[in-house]
Parts: structure tokens; C-alpha cells; sequence
């Protein structure tokens, strides 16, 4: 069989684009190697940012992906357990992110991109990409058999560990990998959640507080990875950590429902296209939790891929070669946001003098009004300005 575009992977990349294809008309296949309900499941990210509603906004998707999502307003910053809050929203002139997490917004585009008559095959193994220069093809097996797709081009959004991008020959990448030197120790609670999002800086440690519904909180502790492994902690000694931290002696707990440890971790792979085959999401690039930009520049890469796809199948490739470049400029951008935010609330190697740095770089987000302009600018996400 043929297909204008093969999609390989159904998160929040492969998705977006899929929608976004079939919006305009373009014959998509998309094979993803998990089930249905393992897709719809998959607890990551929770912000989805202005800039990223507007993408579905303008492609008539808002009312499928938005319903009902709650707009993100302040942020609680506690330094050394005193309180700051920032309005993001009214700093960003009024430009809001919403509360869509992702295995919401992934269960609301498959949905909507079934309900379209779109071609999704779950449980497709052994993906394997071929003559990707020239005229490429894609195979995979299912329960049925062996099978193979001859398309135009190929869209990988696969993820970190996917088939796409090494499918790239190793000369022809340029891949940047960056070690944070941070761990965090994340658990999932029965209790209350904090009225809003809550972070606590101190010479102590960062840790975190979100909510997960009306009685369920997520927590997060700083700790250093390789001296020792946070999920050994007794609950007691967890309560603790977070009670100091987040400045709040009387902080209810509850009974701990999750343990896991996230190793903060950059990575940017270069160019993000070979031949027919392009990369989006995950699979061209990871970026640490902070800012909550990895679920939007998946997004985003599919927003500029699903366009210049579109425009090159109707004989004008000029986008199509841009795609790369554009989406590293975002990538590099968020890169740097991220980074700059970890810095700052964060207690890195216990070192006084970056500490002092990092309060410096907080004082300035609450004194100087174009510095929070700033933030919140790259908070709600940003067009890129050619
Ligand atoms: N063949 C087919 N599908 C595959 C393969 C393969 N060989 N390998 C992986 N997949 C599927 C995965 O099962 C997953 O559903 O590709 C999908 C990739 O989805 P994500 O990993 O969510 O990546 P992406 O869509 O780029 O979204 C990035 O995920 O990690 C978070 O914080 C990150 O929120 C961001 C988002």
C-alpha cells in the first residue's frame, strides 16, 4: 500500500501532526508499537502552553483539545519558605497555558483523529525505515503479518528510544547530550493539593507540589544522583525533606501511591531531517521538566512539519528544507530557558557561590519588571521571528 506521509509514533509529535495532516487534506499513516490503552495512559507532562493552544486553535482542533481545561494562572516560587507569586498570565500580556495533561490531550487526538476516518495501526513491531533518500518505504509486522508502506516521506516522532532517528546514518548527526548533575525524587500522594503550583528554593534542595486531582498531590525532592537512591527512603524521611523544603511545618501527608526517580537530562540531535525522514518531538529532542516545554516543542515541531509536509506534497518544498532550522532555533531557545530556570531553583553542588547566583536571579524575576516580562514570555511559549 502507499501513503502520502508515514507517522511513526502516536504520542503527543506524532499525533499533533496526524490531526494536523488530515485537517489539510493529506493521506497519513500512522503506526504506533504500544496498545491503545497503554497510549492513552501514559502519565508525562501537564502544561500545555499558550503558544501550543494556539496551534490548535488555528486548526479549528480548540474546542476537541481545550474543553473543559482549567487556565494556568499563578505560580507560587517559596524562598527559603517565604512566599512569592507570579501572575505568568497577566505578566505575558494576558497569554495563558492551560492544565491538559498528556494522556488527556493524546486520548482527545486519537479520538478526534479516528472520528476524521484517520488510518492508526497499535501494536505495529519491527519498524523498520528503508531507502530513505530516494524513494522511501516503511515495513512493520502485526498480528496479520509482515506489511509494507511505500510514502513520499516519512514523519519520526517516535520518541527518545525510537527507530527514526537511528535510522540516520551516525555521520550525519551532530547529537549534544547534557548531564544537569540533578535528580529528583518524585511520589504521588494522597493528599491535598497546594492551592497553586508550588516550588520551594532553599539552600536545603528544590522540591515541587502540583496537584493530581482534588485529593492527590505530585511531589518532587532534589537529590543528588549516584550518593544514593531517594526510593529506599522511609515515608517519614520523604515527609520531612518536603516539609523543610516547602517551608511548611504543618504540611498533611498521606499514603505515598508512587515512587519514582527522573535524572534531569538534555539531549538535541542535529540536523532534525535526513533525506524524506523528519524528526519531531522526543526522538530529535529531550529537555528537562523545567518550564514544561518537552509536550510543547513536540507540538510545535509537529505544527511546523504538518505545514511544510503539506506545502511540499502540493509541489513547493521551500518549508520543507527550513524545517530543520526553525525548529532547532525553538529547541535551543527552550534549551537555554530550561536551563536557566533549573539554575535558579535549584541548590547545584551545594556550591555558595552559584547559589548566590541563583538568588540573585530570583530577586531579579520579582524586582525588575522586564526580567518577569521576560519569563513569562518564554512561559507562554514564543513565534519565532525569522
Ligand atoms: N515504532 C512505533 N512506535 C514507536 C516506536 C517504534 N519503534 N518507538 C516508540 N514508539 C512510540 C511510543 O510508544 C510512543 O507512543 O512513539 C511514541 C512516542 O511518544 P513520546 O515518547 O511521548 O514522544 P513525543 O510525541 O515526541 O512527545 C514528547 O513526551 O517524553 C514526553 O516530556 C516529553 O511531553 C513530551 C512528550
Amino acid at each position: 500500500m502507499s501513503a502520502d506521509v508515514v507517522v511513526v509514533g502516536a504520542g503527543p509529535a506524532g499525533l499533533t501532526l496526524a490531526n494536523l495532516l488530515q485537517r489539510n487534506g493529506i493521506a497519513c499513516v500512522v503506526l504506533e508499537a504500544r496498545d491503545r490503552s497503554y497510549v492513552e495512559q501514559r502519565q508525562r507532562a501537564g502544561v500545555l502552553d499558550h503558544y501550543g493552544g494556539q496551534i490548535f486553535e488555528r486548526a479549528g482542533l480548540a474546542a476537541e483539545v481545550l474543553a473543559g481545561a482549567p487556565v494556568e494562572r499563578f505560580l507560587e516560587l517559596r524562598y527559603e519558605g517565604k512566599p512569592h507569586l507570579l501572575d505568568v498570565p497577566a505578566l505575558a500580556g494576558g497569554r495563558a497555558g492551560w492544565i491538559v495533561p498528556q494522556q488527556m490531550l493524546v486520548r482527545r487526538l486519537l479520538g478526534t483523529f479516528l472520528a476524521g476516518g484517520g488510518d492508526l495501526r497499535f501494536e505495529a513491531r519491527e519498524v523498520a525505515l528503508h531507502d530513505l533518500t530516494s524513494a522511501p518505504r516503511v515495513t512493520y509486522t502485526d498480528a496479520a503479518g509482515p506489511h509494507e508502506i511505500e510514502c513520499s516521506y516519512v514523519a519520526g516522532c517516535d520518541g527518545f528510544h525510537g527507530v527514526s532517528r537511528p535510522s540516520i546514518p551516525e555521520d550525519e548527526l551532530t547529537t549534544y547530550t547534557f548531564d544537569h548533575g540533578i535528580g529528583w525524587y518524585t511520589v504521588l500522594a494522597d493528599a491535598p493539593p497546594p492551592r497553586y503550583p508550588l516550588m520551594g528554593i532553599g539552600a536545603n534542595g528544590f522540591a515541587a507540589q502540583f496537584a493530581r486531582g482534588p485529593g492527590a498531590s505530585r511531589f518532587y525532592v532534589q537529590y543528588r544522583p549516584g550518593a544514593e537512591d531517594p526510593r529506599a527512603w522511609p515515608d517519614d524521611r520523604t515527609w520531612a525533606e518536603l516539609r523543610v523544603r516547602l517551608g511548611d511545618p504543618g504540611l498533611p501527608g498521606g499514603a505515598i501511591t508512587d515512587r519514582e526517580i527522573v535524572e534531569m537530562r538534555s539531549f538535541v540531535a542535529e540536523p532534525m531531517a535526513y533525506g524524506k525522514l523528519f524528526l519531531a518531538g522526543d526522538a530529535a529532542h529531550i529537555i528537562t521538566p523545567m518550564g514544561a516545554k518537552g509536550m510543547n516543542l513536540a507540538i510545535a515541531d509537529a505544527d511546523v512539519l504538518a505545514d511544510a509536509l503539506t506545502s511540499a506534497l502540493r509541489g513547493d518544498d521551500a518549508a520543507l528544507r527550513a524545517y530543520s532550522d526553525v525548529c532547532l532555533r525553538r529547541t535551543w531557545d527552550y534549551q537555554d530557558f530550561s536551563r536557566w530556570f533549573t539554575e535558579m531553583v535549584h541548590d547545584i553542588d551545594g556550591d555558595p557561590f552559584r547559589r548566590r547566583l541563583a538568588r540573585a536571579r530570583f530577586d531579579r524575576l520579582f524586582t525588575n519588571q522586564a526580567a518577569a516580562a521576560a519569563f513569562a514570555d518564554m512561559m507562554a511559549g514564543v513565534e519565532l521571528v525569522s
